[in-house]
């Protein structure tokens, strides 16, 4: 079974503002709607898991209702967690409770403040996490990387044919990732705030599903400015 995971449970601090960007609107819509209804019309989905911080969970069902249909049963609304893998963690328990949780079982977690989104891409990371287990979607990185580890000097500048950007979906075997996750220390926990990376440290392997240089993720205000243009001409 496979299922998308919207994960919308963070308050958006480095945005600003008085309500987390994912509630922000753009011409006529939230953004948090454009990618949820992405997900909404993939056939493949069992269901939608949206997770939201607790007090929008209410007004998030209510834009669900307004936007996109009324009693809408493939999409349920509950409540995300601290940190984003925590999130991740309340999707996989809301589908353990289901009784839909085995080996076999796939989630599509994606950022709700990434509104460009594809079939493409939703149908590759599927495919993906069919054959491989894990993947995550990727952009090949156009500006070199240098890495500082004292963020003072360069420590080296590896070969950019190699290195990529990641953005989401990224798609798990839910049963798989829920052990790795609870093998983890408090502080690896902390630490490893990526949950492909969590699996990499654990010897699987993530395939690479290719992304588009638009599938924006919305952080900072200037993004929204971007996000505008983007939608006139995003037909999908
Ligand atoms: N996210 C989540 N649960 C958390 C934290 C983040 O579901 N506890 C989600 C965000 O809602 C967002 C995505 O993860 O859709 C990507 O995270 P980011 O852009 O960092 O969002 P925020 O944490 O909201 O932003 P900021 O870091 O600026 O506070």
């Amino acid at each position: 079974m496979t299922y998308g995971v919207i994960l919308a449970g963070g308050i958006g601090s480095r945005m600003g503002g008085d309500k987390p960007k994912q509630y922000l609107t753009i011409k006529d819509k939230p953004i948090i709607i454009y990618t949820i209804e992405k997900f909404f019309t993939v056939p493949d989905f069992e269901k939608i898991i949206v997770l939201c911080p607790k007090q929008w969970v209410e007004h998030t069902k209510n834009l669900i209702e307004k936007y996109i249909a009324p009693a809408q049963a493939k999409i349920a609304v509950i409540e995300g967690g601290e940190t984003r893998n925590e999130t991740i963690m309340n999707a996989i328990k809301f589908i353990e409770d289901e009784g839909n949780l085995d080996e076999n079982t796939i989630i599509v977690t994606h950022d709700s403040v990434r509104p460009f989104v594809t079939h493409r891409i939703i149908h590759e990371n599927i495919a993906a996490c069919e054959k491989y287990g894990a993947c995550d979607t990727v952009i090949p990185a156009t500006d070199t990387i240098v890495e500082s580890q004292d963020n003072k000097t360069i420590n080296s500048i590896p070969d950019r044919s190699k290195m990529y950007q990641g953005q989401t979906p990224q798609s798990f075997k839910a049963l798989r990732l829920k052990e790795v996750y609870n093998s983890l220390t408090e502080e690896e926990k902390t630490v490893l705030t990526d949950a492909a990376k969590i699996l990499i440290l654990k010897g699987d392997s993530v395939a690479l599903v290719d992304g588009e240089t638009f599938n924006i993720k919305l952080t900072h205000p200037h993004d929204l400015r971007v996000a505008r243009t983007l939608l006139e001409d995003n037909n999908e």
